[in-house]
């Protein structure tokens, strides 16, 4: 098989401690890359880099794992712009607005969403992305539901089941119904076609017992869960999450002592979404809080078209780093090496031997550009897979 180096790099974000400084993120200068296949096979010093077929020269720029994100709902249909500007004015968000993407999705065919997840996703991919989860969650139909998964798993393979958005507005009257619906024909339909289960645990949503029900539901189908939890109110979510060994608790907005001592402790990665933050104008989650309590902390978009229509990694980094508490060094492993935790992968997230070779390369000379140098596209190329894909 053909062998690529990829060489003087000026600074590498290994995501391995015991290479380079030693710090979490393995940072080695002057760094080299060598892919064969899919696979990274060689990752050190650029002069101690073997021989291969082609050789690369990143010229002085620095390369990172492509970003891993591990939570995003993009089979939707239409656009929330009014409901962004009236936000903008003043207006609070509400779970609710989910109702109007529920009802154009809903009327989309096929095609239509399918072409909306790659247009998404291609932006993404500019900006730097090479692993997406997307949920299900605005058709809230059996048929909707299990329509939404089959056309995320074109994709992707980190498909996750979200019946459990809001209630369906044809059960407005009887909740106790729909999670009936959801947890029986819905989730029977859709777990063939997904691999997580997850709920948004939250007033005017599903509340802790409900949200119970639903994940262990989905547990006993095969699905593992992952929370929408505490995101615009102090809740369940989180302690159920940690209880239920979920991959994820998402959001993490509003943490109670003992929610943070939970993370700190448990499985369960902390999933922060500053992109929703920013689009609601809410609180900042305080990541400084969870690392120093120990917890994994993961940055991700959340791109949807109501509360965060972002797919853009960079910019979550530099709020995290700005707003949030985060090191650039924080930041930069929590969307890389932390979506690739809060998704229970190995093969992703590092640039180590054995790893996928997603990588990054950026027009600037170490990583911490990133938040620096907000709202600058950066990212000069990217290869998923081994495949150079920009
Ligand atoms: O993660 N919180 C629930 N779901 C999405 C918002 C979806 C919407 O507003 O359409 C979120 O923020
Ligand atoms: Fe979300």
């Amino acid at each position: 098989m053909t062998t690529t180096a990829l060489t003087h790099i000026a600074s590498l974000v290994t995501n391995d401690p015991s290479l380079g400084n030693g710090t979490p993120l393995g940072l080695i200068q002057d760094a080299a890359v060598v892919i064969e296949g899919d696979r990274i096979v060689w990752t050190g010093e650029s002069s101690k880099a073997p021989a291969t077929d082609n050789v690369l020269d990143a010229a002085g720029r620095a390369v990172i794992p492509g970003f891993v994100d591990s939570h995003s709902h993009l089979v939707f249909a239409g656009d929330r712009t009014q409901e962004f500007n009236a936000r903008m004015s003043g207006q609070p968000y509400r779970a609710g607005g989910i109702r109007t993407t529920v009802a154009a999705t809903r009327a989309a065919t096929d095609e239509e969403l399918s072409a909306n997840v790659a247009r998404y996703l291609a932006e993404a991919l500019r900006q730097g992305t090479t692993t997406f989860e997307t949920k299900s969650g605005y058709g809230l139909t059996v048929e909707d539901e299990a329509r939404a998964l089959r056309i995320a798993g074109r994709h992707t393979d980190e498909v996750t089941y979200l019946g459990a958005h809001i209630v369906s507005p044809d059960y407005a009257d009887d909740p106790a119904g729909y999670v009936d619906l959801v947890t029986g024909p819905m989730l029977e339909a859709c777990a063939p076609h997904a691999r997580w289960i997850d709920v948004f645990c939250e007033q005017g949503a599903f509340d802790g017992d409900q949200a119970r029900a639903i994940l262990t539901a989905g547990l006993a189908e095969g699905l593992h869960p992952r929370v929408h939890a505490n995101q615009l109110s102090y809740g369940p979510g989180v302690q159920l999450a940690v209880e239920l060994d979920a991959a994820s608790a998402d959001h993490c907005t509003h943490l109670t002592d003992a929610d943070v001592d939970a993370l700190g402790q448990g499985n369960t990665v902390a999933t922060l979404l500053p992109g929703a933050e920013f689009s609601t104008r809410a609180t900042w989650p305080d990541a400084r809080r969870l690392l120093d309590a120990g917890a994994t902390v993961a940055l991700s978009t959340d791109c949807n078209p109501g509360s965060s229509f972002t797919s853009s990694m960079p910019f979550c980094v530099a709020l995290a780093v700005r707003d949030m508490g985060m090191t650039p060094d924080e930041a930069i492993w929590s969307a890389t090496a932390g979506g690739a935790a809060a998704l229970r992968r190995t093969d992703i997230g590092r640039i180590t031997p054995g790893a996928r070779a997603d990588l990054v390369l950026l027009d600037a000379p170490s990583h911490v550009h990133l938040a620096y140098r907000p709202g600058v596209p950066l990212v000069s190329a990217v290869w998923r897979s081994g495949q150079r894909v920009v």
